[in-house]
């Protein structure tokens, strides 16, 4: 990142400050339930498919050249995907399930935006960067849980965290980014045969998943599941987080009716993909602060904290807080597992027997909870910063910005635009520094 979307993402950051506290009152959708495992039978089994065992195929070991050379290298490649995932896209779209909303744009990484006439927090586009909660989609863990997960990895900095967690015999949730994937391959294994942790998708290269037509959101999602699915023994992942948090009707209606996946936002956010950024959003002590606010605070919601294993700094601001996690009970739970559902769609976790012919698992019930809140919380705003995807490298790291934790549940339409206005003026104004 250049010094130069630094300033952009203060100055961006400072916009936002200023319109948190407007409160918008267009709550179109209602959050979460306290059930979010899958109850059913997706025809997603029909895109991956493996044979028994013994099937007599075999399955290239992870991190050899047969086990990467068909996958793209760098892109999501449109022009060689599957045709079953593009006729499954067009069945979706043709029953209707696919809603018919305009990509947005994307100008110097600054937060996506809508053509005239469609409001982000409308019921019919729902942004998530825009914090509209869309039925079914995860923002908030139960009462008492801190959801562990950790994104853009596998990368180097992931060993550091691996140690950590096996010799504390935690598990944790990976999203994770399938070009990274191809890059780490040993990090990929350590996390999920090792330790056994749960694999979810975190796209192929990192976009503003908002930005992107319908087949190219396929492509980032596919690829992924498919690198996944053939690294893990045929699993077929359940979860994906958007980069940035960006999604949308038609984003989250791609990943589900195609691909069966439940989206996953979070509600709190440290900024700690900065710290290893020219110009930090945030420092080491103040995430402490915040952990520590948090982890001492009200258990209700439960905790679905933002954090990346992208960078030694950022490891280590998790590792830094753990002791906050135990001390004040909080049940950690890896978020995969919330509400002790499956893992997988086709299977329970990493070591359990892969089901071949069914997705979900009808049989599978969570345990009776006392009465799950679902009084409507605050949600953490989230600002993604600059992008350097434009660089065409794998491993992109992530850049949700986010700064906010005030009680805003949602930015209303006056703070939305106030903030692309100011967004205008602060990109011309970048535009003088560049020249
Ligand atoms: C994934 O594994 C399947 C075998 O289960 C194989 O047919 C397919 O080609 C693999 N995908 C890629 C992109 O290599
Ligand atoms: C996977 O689930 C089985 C029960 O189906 C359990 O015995 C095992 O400990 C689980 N493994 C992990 C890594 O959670
Ligand atoms: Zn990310």
């Amino acid at each position: 990142m250049s010094r130069l979307s630094a300033i952009l993402l203060l100055a961006t950051s400072a916009v936002y400050a200023s319109v948190a506290p407007a409160h918008g009152s267009h709550i179109e959708n209602t959050r979460l339930g306290s059930r979010w495992y899958h109850d059913d039978d997706h025809p997603v089994h029909a895109l991956f498919k493996r044979g028994p065992v013994g099937d007599g195929i075999i399955y290239p070991a992870i991190g050899t050249l047969e086990w990467s050379a068909g996958f793209p290298p760098a892109t999501a490649d449109t022009t060689m995907l599957p045709q079953a995932w593009v006729d499954a896209l067009n069945a979706a779209a043709k029953a209707g399930k696919i809603p018919d909303i305009p990509q947005s744009t994307s100008t110097n990484g600054l937060d996506p935006v809508y053509p005239p006439g469609y409001d982000p927090i409308s019921a019919t586009v729902c942004s998530s960067t825009a914090k509209c909660v869309t039925p079914g989609d995860v923002w908030d863990a139960p009462p008492g849980v801190i959801a562990l997960s950790f994104d853009d990895g596998p990368l180097p900095a992931s060993d550091q965290l691996y140690q950590f967690l096996a010799s504390h015999s935690e598990h944790v949730t990976h999203f994770f980014i399938g070009t990274n994937i191809l890059l780490y391959p040993e990090q990929f294994k350590t996390a999920f045969e090792t330790n056994q942790d749960d694999i979810a998708v975190h796209t192929w290269t990192h976009p503003y998943m908002t930005t992107k037509s319908n087949l190219e959101v396929l492509a980032e999602i596919g690829w992924t599941m498919e690198l996944i699915h053939n690294s893990t023994g045929g699993r077929i992942p359940k979860y994906w987080r958007p980069p940035y948090g960006d999604s949308d009707m038609r984003v989250r209606a791609i990943a589900k009716e195609v691909f069966g996946l439940t989206t996953v936002i979070w509600n709190q956010d440290t900024d700690d993909w900065t710290l290893s950024e020219p110009v930090p959003l945030t420092t080491p002590e103040k995430i402490q602060q915040q952990m520590t606010q948090w982890l001492t605070g009200p258990k209700t919601p439960g905790l679905v904290i933002l954090e990346h294993e992208l960078s030694d700094l950022s490891v280590k601001s998790f590792i830094d807080a753990y002791p906050m996690m135990v001390s004040n009970g909080w049940n950690r739970v890896s978020l995969a597992q919330l509400d002790a559902g499956s893992v997988y769609q086709n299977a329970w976790n990493s070591t359990s027997q892969v089901n071949l012919a069914k997705v979900g698992d009808l049989a599978a019930k969570p345990p009776a909870r006392a009465s799950t809140t679902a009084k409507p919380t605050a949600t953490t705003a989230k600002k993604p910063a600059s992008s350097s995807s434009s660089s065409g490298k794998p491993a992109s790291p992530d850049k949700p910005l986010g700064n906010q934790k005030s009680g805003a549940t949602h930015f209303s339409a006056a703070s939305l635009a106030l903030t692309g206005i100011t967004a205008a003026i602060v990109a011309a104004t970048v535009g003088t520094i560049m020249a």
